[in-house]
């Protein structure tokens, strides 16, 4: 597998091996909720209607399933998972498949050679800096390139409004650690078309509210831990940790109850976009050197 970061011949990142996650993924937590982690991604991909693909990468790829599939859907395509995590990225490697996995972070990546597609699914709202990321990834498109992102829109939910909520009553953790937290990382849907509608011919823009249904004790908890609890345990001491546990369980079986069966009911709102550039021969006449809309 790629991980001998700086080999990988397509990459024109400045820093492949430089991880700024200061926290670590867990592939087997994440995994718990697999099938509905899956689906949106799932969701996204139906969305994606390239002709003929010949490179594609799969940004933040984690365990890989969804450049495992791209690679099966279009055969002819190569295809790269790439992520920061060396833990998903060996996970990933585990299960044999023709894609190539490289460490590489979105914020300061840019392919060397123009990719078909850039698919992102769950990865984008842990980057800042929308504006410029975004862009750079859209102008990195080959002609008739599709984009194709989807991020959660939990913030305002209360399992992550009651995450911010504990720590600030309980004062646990750094101010570094609360103000990190104090801010929406995705837009809204009006942000992203705006700043897209310059690049795309076409965006399909949507939101989707997933009613899920968990089993499982403390299954919102649970859910979380594999994603947007992790940076906030590894900012606590043991202390904090133990109370501020107990104390979020605790807020979140309230709003989120456990019926008769067992299962609970965790609605998770996410936002899609697919947009699409213009074939070469739609952008303008021979030499034009703008590739924009
Ligand atoms: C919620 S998981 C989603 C994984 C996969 N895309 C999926 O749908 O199952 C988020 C992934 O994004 C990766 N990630 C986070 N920040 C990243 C960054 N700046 N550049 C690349 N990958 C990043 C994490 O390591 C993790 O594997």
């Amino acid at each position: 597998m790629g991980l001998d970061c700086g080999v990988e011949p397509v990459e024109a990142t400045t820093s492949s091996c430089n991880t700024k996650n200061v926290f670590s993924w867990d592939p087997s937590q994440y995994q718990r909720y697999g099938g509905l982690r899956l689906r949106p991604a799932l969701d996204l991909l139906a969305q994606v209607d390239h002709p003929d693909p010949q490179l594609i990468y799969d940004v933040g790829t984690g365990r890989g399933d969804m450049a495992r599939l791209m690679a099966e859907r279009w055969p002819q395509a190569r295809v790269i998972g790439t992520d920061t995590s060396a833990e998903m990225l060996n996970a990933a490697a585990e299960t044999a498949s023709r894609v190539e996995w490289v460490e590489a972070d979105v914020a300061d990546w840019a392919p060397r050679q123009a990719p078909d597609i850039i698919f992102s699914n769950a990865v984008l709202h842990w980057v800042e800096d929308h504006e410029s990321v975004f862009a750079r990834l859209a102008e990195s498109l080959a002609p008739g390139g599709s984009l194709a992102v989807q991020m959660p829109l939990s913030w305002g939910e209360p399992s992550h409004r009651l995450m911010r909520e504990t720590l600030t009553a309980g004062s646990m953790g750094t101010e570094a650690l609360r103000s990190g937290l104090s801010h929406a990382p995705v837009g809204d849907a009006g942000f992203y078309h705006r700043l897209l509608s310059p690049h795309f011919e076409s965006i399909n823009i949507w939101i989707t509210r997933y009613l899920q249904v968990l089993t499982g004790d403390d299954a919102v908890f649970e859910w979380v831990s594999g994603t947007a609890l992790r940076p906030v345990l590894a900012a606590l001491d043991d202390e904090d940790r133990s109370l501020f546990i107990d104390t979020y369980k605790a807020a979140l079986s309230d709003v989120y109850p456990t019926d008769a069966n067992g299962t609970t009911l965790f609605p998770f709102p996410r936002l899609f976009i697919v947009a699409n550039r213009r074939l070469a021969s739609r952008i303008g006449p021979v030499g034009t050197p703008s590739r924009r809309a």
